[in-house]
């Protein structure tokens, strides 16, 4: 089995999965309702939680697994990219437990996790592929040719389609994380009401600022009663154009490169108008969207483990090269 454990943001997670990519159990701890007061994750209190967390959530998902740490022959551990102090406990907790026990150690990249929540059973999905990966830092389409690797073909020029939800419902008035809410309060509302833009930017890149600035203008121009009155329409069109954009690129990379496969991972790979919009494309499993350890688990299976006691000098990584 795999032991895998996450802390790059604000979710304290640990998963155990069989080498095969069979999930025994996933724990997800969301320090959400610790942020939202703050409308965003605050690094040191994020920190903070995960070593509070990160023990009784690797013991709860082996407890829920059946096993202890006699059956784990290795430790996977994301080590980046996400908020640094967040993954140094993960990355600490994992070295320690692997060290104890004379484990090999696996670092993951997130971007790759969450590529591989794709790989696990009962619907494992075979490359080559499109993936595009769209989460709250990160909005990457991908060439993914074999397990384990894969071939940029664009990314956000500046907010992440996730953060474009995020912000867009700060501006709605609506808690964070705001992405679940636009996608909750869109269903009752008009996606034609507000002719929102998709910005026009070269290759496979995307842009969501023009979008966020054309929300704020229309809030302001609305008011406060009117913006509180039409806001299922607003949320609607907001989340329309943000669909309309990413499902044109996706159509997009499919020609460009001749792979006809296509998927769709990551936290905003949640949204039901995404899923609904995109019927033949692939997507991850709904509790696998969003941050969670099967996924670094299962990645881990095609990274090469460090073996003991080798790894203690290993740090964490902010932000993709
Ligand atoms: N139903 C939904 N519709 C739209 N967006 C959603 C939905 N559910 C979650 N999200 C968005 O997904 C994002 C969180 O996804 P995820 O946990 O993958 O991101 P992250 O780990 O913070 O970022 P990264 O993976 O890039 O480091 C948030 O921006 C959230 O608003
Ligand atoms: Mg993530």
């Amino acid at each position: 089995m795999i032991l895998g454990i996450e802390t790059s943001c604000d979710e304290t997670a640990a998963a155990v999965i069989t080498d095969d990519g069979h999930v025994l159990a996933s724990v997800v701890s969301s320090q959400a309702d610790l942020h939202s007061r703050y409308g965003g994750v605050v690094p040191e209190i994020a920190s903070r939680r995960h070593l509070d967390l990160v023990a009784p959530v690797v013991r709860e998902a082996l407890d829920s697994a059946g096993a202890s740490l006699d059956g784990v022959s290795k430790v996977a551990v994301t080590q980046g990219p996400g908020l640094v102090g967040a993954l140094l406990v993960g990355v600490s907790a994992a070295k320690a437990i692997a060290w104890a026990r004379q484990l090999p150690l696996v670092p993951v990249d997130h971007l790759e996790g969450h590529v591989a929540s794709l790989y696990l059973e009962p619907d494992p999905l075979e490359p080559p592929f499109v993936c595009l990966l769209v989460s709250g830092g990160h909005t990457l389409l991908l060439a993914v040719r074999e397990r384990g690797s894969s071939e940029r073909l664009g990314t956000t020029l500046d907010d992440a389609a996730g953060e474009a939800f995020d912000k867009g419902a700060r501006l709605l008035g609506l808690r964070y994380p705001g992405g679940a809410e636009i996608d909750r309060i869109a269903q009752d509302g008009d996606p034609s009401a507000f002719p929102f833009p998709v910005a026009r930017v070269p290759g496979l890149d995307f842009s969501f600022s023009g979008l966020k600035t054309a929300l704020l203008y229309a809030v302001r121009d609305l008011g406060v009663e009117e913006t509180e009155r039409r806001r299922a329409d607003l949320a609607a069109s907001y989340q329309a154009a943000i669909v309309r954009a990413l499902a044109r690129r996706i159509d997009e990379a499919a020609s460009a490169t001749g792979l006809d496969g296509v998927a769709v991972v990551g936290g905003v790979a949640a949204n039901s108008n995404l899923r609904a919009a995109l019927p033949d494309v692939r997507f991850a499993p709904l509790d696998l969207c969003t941050d969670n350890a099967a996924m670094i688990a299962s990645a881990a299976r095609y990274v090469e483990a460090l073996p003991y006691p080798g790894y203690l000098g290993l740090d964490a990584y902010p932000s993709f090269s």
